[in-house]
């Protein structure tokens, strides 16, 4: 619904500033709360420039007492009441998940669950919540629906399950409530303008940034983690996703959880799966640029081949990705080459 105030936690963070730009197009009005552990008033600072618009922001912890109860009831005081949230905050690393599972449990759980307290005492009865591909675990059958089930193989995978179970309750107990949960399957590239895109703070966990370092010269070569898979070329299928669409169902969410209240999950992908080779041809083609390679044994835990059946997103929420790999290649190439160290050092272009 165009002009609803929307409370975005995490708005700060990579998925969070492409949906501001997705919302403020759709005339949502994103008010940003986020603790800047891995998000960058930058970038909400570029959005505002890119979209010549104003985007309150908050700096603040979901988990800290007191924070979303006052951002919510000073909206309503102040005659433009919140009327859904973004639940975008949290941690993302399947690695320091298994390193630091507390980290998780409280930033990811504890904190969701903050969240959810601070709605049902200010009145808030809709959210839209950053859940992943994760939650299906080992796939028993391609392409993942909605119904597959749930058996996530980390800690980070079962901090995004608990919180589905969380809100899938909430609504049973709450007639009132509605909560779509979004599964994203694998968000890359960048907003075609170059001004906003992933700025990891380490080295890179997942596979496309650390394409796009390779080729600013940041690294001297990718590691591809297994070519001995049952696929085509021997490397991990993945449904990558270009990070405008994936931020364009976000607005279509938010509609659809403002018109109907209970729990639903849904898959956000392309239904199409790319191997690391056909990413990094693609890439190279795309962009005229070499990326030398090193074979490495697989990485532990990693899943073979995975994809989304996207016809749910299509049918509830009349979603469908637009953009394949050739768009989110060049996107997330024109991203970097303007900012080699993302938001760190880099004055935004003029
Ligand atoms: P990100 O780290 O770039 O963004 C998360 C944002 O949340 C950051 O700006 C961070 O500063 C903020 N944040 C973290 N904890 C907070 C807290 N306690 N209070 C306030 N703000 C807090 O990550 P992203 O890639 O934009 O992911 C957004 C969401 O989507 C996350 O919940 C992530 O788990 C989920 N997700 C991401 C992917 C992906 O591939 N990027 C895939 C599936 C799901
Ligand atoms: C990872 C997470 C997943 C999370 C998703 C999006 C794991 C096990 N899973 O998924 O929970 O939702 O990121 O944030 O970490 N690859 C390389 N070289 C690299 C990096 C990756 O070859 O340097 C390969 C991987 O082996 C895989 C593919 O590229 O086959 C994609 O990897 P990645 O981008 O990390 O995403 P996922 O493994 O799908």
């Amino acid at each position: 619904m165009a002009d609803m105030r929307v409370l975005v936690t995490g708005g700060a963070g990579y998925i969070g500033a492409h949906t501001l730009v997705a919302m403020l197009a759709a005339g949502q009005r994103p008010l940003v709360l986020d603790n800047f552990s891995n998000g960058s008033a930058e970038a909400v600072r570029r959005v505002e420039r890119l979209c010549s618009a104003s985007i309150p922001l908050i700096e603040g912890d979901i988990r800290q007492p007191g924070v979303v109860q006052a951002v919510l009831a000073q909206a309503a005081a102040g005659g433009d009441p919140v009327r859904a949230v973004l639940h975008l905050a949290g941690c993302k690393a399947v690695g320091e998940s298994v390193a630091d599972p507390l980290k998780y449990y409280d930033n990811n759980v504890a904190g969701s669950l903050a969240l959810l307290h601070a709605m049902r005492e200010t009145g808030v009865a809709r959210l839209v919540f950053s859940s992943s591909a994760t939650v299906y675990g080992e796939p028993q059958s391609l392409p993942f629906t909605e119904a597959h089930p749930l058996a996530p193989a980390n800690p980070y995978g079962r901090t995004k399950l608990m919180v589905e179970q969380m809100l899938r309750d909430l609504c049973a107990a709450q007639a009132g409530f509605g909560a779509v949960t979004l599964r994203y399957f694998n968000p890359i590239g960048a907003h075609p303008s170059g001004q906003i895109g992933e700025s990891p703070r380490d080295v890179p966990n997942n596979l496309f940034p650390f394409i796009t370092q390779v080729a600013v010269g940041r690294r001297p070569f990718l590691n591809v983690f297994g070519d001995d898979y049952a696929t085509a070329d021997g490397t991990g299928v993945r449904d990558y996703l270009h990070v405008m669409d994936l931020a364009q169902g976000h607005v279509q969410a938010l509609d659809y959880a403002l018109a109907h209240p209970g729990f639903v999950a849904v898959n956000l992908g392309t239904g199409q799966g790319t191997s690391v080779l056909e990413l990094v041809q693609a890439f190279e083609r795309v962009n005229q640029c070499r990326i030398p390679l090193r074979t490495q044994p697989r990485r532990p835990g990693d899943i073979e081949r995975m994809w989304a059946d996207p016809a749910l997103a299509a049918s509830l929420l009349g979603w469908r990705s637009r953009r394949g790999v050739d768009a989110m290649c060049a996107d997330g190439w024109r991203w970097q080459q303007g900012n080699p160290r993302g938001y760190e050092t880099d004055p935004p272009a003029a």
